[in-house]
């Protein structure tokens, strides 16, 4: 039988902890599937992009598109451009994208517009919040997409809403969820507590990037007024995202930032030191959207600094609040974690560790 040959599109850092353990599933079956990796280049800084490829083991990217940053237009329209060339070139029977990024569009875009099977993972989650861009891509990803492999419930009621064909979708849960638990051994001997001169829950950790909290001045002013006043109860490692400090600097704040004496302001970190850090911390408090479900998981209350979650489980089920940029809410969640009053969560169906072994099976079947 002729092997089935299947485009795995990575470009941005949520999607490598994605791709890591399809491509580790995929490897078990060489005689059935031809695997490529295609890496976008949307995301380029080693602590953005090759660190995660160390940390998790992913193999070099087959091919590499060196698209870079730029506008939603100019982002998008490149990686269109030359990634439609590998598809002419490699003529694959699947493309597989992951997640929410301009690189999952463009691919899937592409894909579809030359008969090209394509394969979301993590799809139908939805914020229902149209002035994110990940939310567009979402959507539109969807539509295109042969094969919806859901994370949560509300992705089967989601698609179920827009009109996909129910045979279409698939509920597997979270291949993010594969490489937190496959990575714990590794979690657990990293150092970076110490490097850090952190203490075992005494402290908490914040992610911020997107664009509603942090592109424009008012926006970021409120968050440093938010983080003014935490900093003061609990030690804050801040994990700064290049958007972000690219902002801090155009709006004159970065050293406003810098001169808070309970914020540790450190470049992104790898995987593993990133995880072990949230795994002690006290609590989180993020943007994220990964990030979310990695601290349900590992049962460390995370508060949302959103107006909206696309995903809602992991605040029915998980340890995460939404919060927005709600300054007495977000106090009032901070004291009462502190004094242990908090929710206990659990974790949300299928987000097991199986879910590309999942993936793969159904794909034999069905591809
Ligand atoms: C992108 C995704 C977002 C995801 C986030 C994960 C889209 C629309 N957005 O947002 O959904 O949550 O990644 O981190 O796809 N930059 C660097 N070095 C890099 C990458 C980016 O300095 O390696 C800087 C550049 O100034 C760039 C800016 O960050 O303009 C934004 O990068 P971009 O990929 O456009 O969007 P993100 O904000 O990273
Ligand atoms: N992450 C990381 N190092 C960091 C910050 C985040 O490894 O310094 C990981 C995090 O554990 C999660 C992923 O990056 O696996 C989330 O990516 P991000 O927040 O950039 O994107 P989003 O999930 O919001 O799309």
């Amino acid at each position: 039988m002729k092997k089935k040959k299947v485009i795995i599109v990575g470009g941005a850092r949520p999607n490598f902890m994605k791709i890591a353990p399809l491509m580790h599933e995929f490897k078990k079956y060489k005689d059935i599937f031809d695997v490529k990796l295609v890496h976008t280049g949307q995301h380029y800084d080693f602590g953005m992009s090759e660190i995660f490829f160390q940390n998790l083991e992913i193999p070099k990217p087959d091919i590499y598109l060196n698209v870079g940053s730029g506008s939603h237009a100019t982002q998008t329209a490149k990686i269109m451009i030359v990634f439609e060339k590998v598809i002419l070139a490699e003529k694959p029977d699947l493309v597989i994208v992951v997640g929410d990024v301009n690189s999952t569009l463009a691919c899937s875009l592409d894909a579809s517009k030359l008969n090209v099977k394509v394969a979301h993972v993590e799809a139908g989650l939805r914020s229902f919040d149209n002035t994110m861009p990940e939310e567009i891509n979402r959507r539109v990803t969807d539509s295109l997409s042969e094969y919806l492999f859901v994370s949560e419930e509300s992705g089967i009621k989601n698609l179920k809403r827009e009109g996909i064909k129910p045979d279409k979708v698939h509920f597997v849960g979270n291949t993010m969820i594969d490489t937190l638990l496959a990575s714990m051994k590794k979690v657990n001997k990293s150092r970076i507590l110490k490097t850090c001169n952190l203490r075992n829950k005494n402290y908490c950790v914040l992610t911020l990037h997107r664009p509603s909290n942090v592109d424009n001045k008012e926006s970021l002013k409120e968050v440093f007024e938010i983080l003014e006043k935490i900093q003061k109860k609990i030690p804050i490692v801040y994990s700064i995202h290049p958007r972000t400090k690219k902002m801090m600097k155009i709006h004159g704040l970065l050293s406003r930032f810098e001169s808070l004496s309970g914020l540790k302001m450190i470049n992104p970190l790898g995987y593993i030191d990133f995880i072990k850090l949230v795994k002690e911390s006290s609590f989180v408090l993020t943007d994220s959207g990964g990030i979310q479900e990695e601290s349900t998981v590992l049962d460390v209350p995370c508060l949302t600094m959103r107006e909206n979650t696309e995903r809602p489980v992991t605040i029915s089920q998980g340890t995460n609040y939404l919060v927005g940029r709600d300054r007495r809410e977000i106090l009032f969640c901070v004291q009462q974690i502190l004094s242990d009053k908090i929710k206990k969560g659990r974790v949300p169906k299928y987000w097991d560790g199986n879910t590309s072994s999942r993936i793969v099976k159904i794909l034999i079947q069905n591809l």
